[in-house]
C-alpha cells in the first residue's frame, strides 16, 4: 500500500498542511521543533494504535482550536481509499466514508511500522514500555487481539476496583469470581496470541541481529509470562490464570491489585545469555533495538497481502553509518517516510521527494521521482 494524498488541519503545530508524497523514500526535513515527527505521528494514526508519543487526544488538537481533521487518500487492495480522524478529547473515524466505531477498525487496514528514537526504551526501560511493543506489533497483525486486550484492561480496572471495595468494606467478595472469570478468558487468549509472536519474533530478530552485528554476538528475546508456566493451549491458559487468580484474592484485597495476568508480563533481551538491559553497551543496545523492530516489520509484511509503509522518524542520526545503510536497504520498495534535520547529512538516503518544514509549514516539496 502506499500513501498518496495526506492532508492535515489543526493538528499540534500544524494550522493546514497537504503532502502529495511519492511511492518511494519521502524525506520531511526541517530543523528541531518545526514539526516533522507530528507529520509521522499524523500517519501512524491511520494504523487505528494511539499515538507513540501521546495517549490523551486532546494533546493532539492545535492548542487554538477545538478539534483537528486528518484526512489520507491511500492505495490499497487495488483501489484508492480514503480515511478520515476527526480528534478532540476522542477520535471519530471514517474509512471511505463510512464512520466506524472506532479508529481501532483502521487495524489492518492500514499498515504501517514506525521507528523513532524512543524505540530505545523496549530494551532499556521496564515491563510496561516492553508490553506496549509487544501488544502494537501484535494489533497490527491481528486485529482481534487489540480488542481483547482493551476488554482485558477494562476488566482488570474493574477488579481492581472492586478490590479497594472489598478492602474498606468487606464486602463484595463473590463478585471478584466473576472478574476472574472474565479476566481468564480473555488473558489465556491473549497468551495464545504472545507466545505464537514471541515464537516468530525470537527467530528475526536474532537473524537480523547477527547480520547487523556480523555474527559477533548471539541475540535471543524471551517471553516472560507472570504465571511462569510454559506449553499450554488457549483454555489451558485460561485455568491457569482462574486459578492463580481465585486462590489469591486475600493477597489482591490487601495489595489492592491483580497479581497474575497478561499485564504482568514482562520479556527478557540476552546477548550470549547476558541481560543486554544491565550488561550491553550502548551501540548493542541500539542493535537490539533496531533488530527488534525489523522483525515486526518483518512479521508485519508477512501477514500483509501488500507491502505495509515505514515511518522512520529521527533514527538516522542515531545509527552508525552501516546501521543507517542496513536500515535503508531493508526498506527498498516500501514507501518511506523519513525525517531529518538536514538531507545534505543523510548520504545513505536517495530521495525520491523532499519535504521542507518549517514552523509548521509545507515549505517547498520537490520531486525527483521518475
Ligand atoms: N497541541 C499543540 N498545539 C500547538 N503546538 C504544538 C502542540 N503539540 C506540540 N506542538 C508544537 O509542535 C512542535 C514540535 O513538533 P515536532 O513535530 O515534535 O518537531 P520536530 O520537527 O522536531 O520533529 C513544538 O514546537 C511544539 O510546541
Ligand atoms: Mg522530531
Amino acid at each position: 500500500m502506499f500513501v498518496e494524498h495526506h492532508i492535515i488541519k489543526n493538528y499540534r503545530n500544524i494550522e493546514y498542511m497537504e503532502l502529495m508524497p511519492v511511492n518511494g523514500v519521502n524525506v520531511i526535513y526541517g530543523e528541531n521543533g518545526h514539526g516533522k515527527t507530528n507529520i509521522i505521528e499524523s500517519l501512524w494514526l491511520f494504523t487505528g494504535c494511539n499515538s507513540f508519543r501521546t495517549r490523551k487526544n486532546n494533546e493532539l488538537v492545535n492548542k487554538e482550536s477545538d478539534f483537528s481533521t486528518l484526512e489520507t487518500e491511500f492505495f490499497s487492495g487495488e483501489r484508492n481509499q480514503n480515511a478520515k480522524l476527526i480528534i478532540d478529547n476522542k477520535k471519530e473515524a471514517y474509512l471511505n466514508g463510512i464512520k466506524q466505531v472506532s479508529p481501532r477498525k483502521f487495524l489492518g487496514e492500514f499498515q504501517a511500522v514506525v521507528f523513532s528514537p524512543s524505540m530505545l526504551s523496549v530494551v532499556k526501560e521496564g515491563p510496561s514500555e516492553k508490553r506496549k511493543f509487544i501488544d502494537i506489533a501484535i494489533s497490527l497483525v491481528k486485529p482481534y487481539y487489540a480488542v481483547l486486550l482493551s476488554k482485558y484492561n477494562k476488566a482488570i480496572i474493574q477488579r481492581n476496583s472492586l478490590l479497594k471495595q472489598i478492602n474498606q468494606t468487606s464486602k463484595g467478595e463473590d463478585l471478584l469470581y466473576v472478574f476472574d472469570e472474565e479476566i481468564a478468558r480473555y488473558g489465556g487468549k491473549i497468551i495464545d496470541y504472545r507466545l505464537k509472536f514471541f515464537e516468530e519474533i525470537k527467530n528475526y530478530s536474532s537473524e537480523i541481529y547477527s547480520k547487523i552485528s556480523n555474527g559477533r554476538e548471539l541475540m535471543k528475546v524471551e517471553y516472560i509470562n507472570s504465571l511462569k508456566e510454559t506449553g499450554y493451549t488457549s483454555v489451558e491458559w485460561s485455568e491457569i490464570l482462574y486459578n492463580s487468580l481465585s486462590k489469591n484474592h486475600d493477597k489482591d484485597v490487601q495489595r489492592l491489585a491483580t497479581s497474575f495476568g497478561p499485564h504482568k508480563d514482562d520479556m527478557e533481551i540476552f546477548l550470549d545469555n547476558m541481560n543486554i538491559r544491565s550488561y550491553g553497551s550502548q551501540g548493542q543496545q541500539r542493535s537490539a533495538a533496531l533488530s527488534l523492530k525489523l522483525a515486526e516489520a518483518e512479521i508485519l509484511k508477512k501477514s500483509c497481502d501488500e507491502q505495509p509503509i515505514a515511518l522512520l522518524d529521527d533514527v538516522m542520526s542515531e545509527l552508525d553509518e552501516k546501521r543507517q545503510e542496513f536500515l535503508i536497504k531493508y526498506f527498498d520498495n516500501w514507501q518511506v517516510f523519513v525525517t531529518c534535520c538536514d538531507p545534505a547529512h543523510q548520504s545513505k538516503i536517495k530521495s525520491d521527494k523532499v519535504f521542507n518544514i518549517q514552523d509548521g509549514k509545507l515549505k517547498e516539496q520537490l520531486c525527483f521521482f521518475i
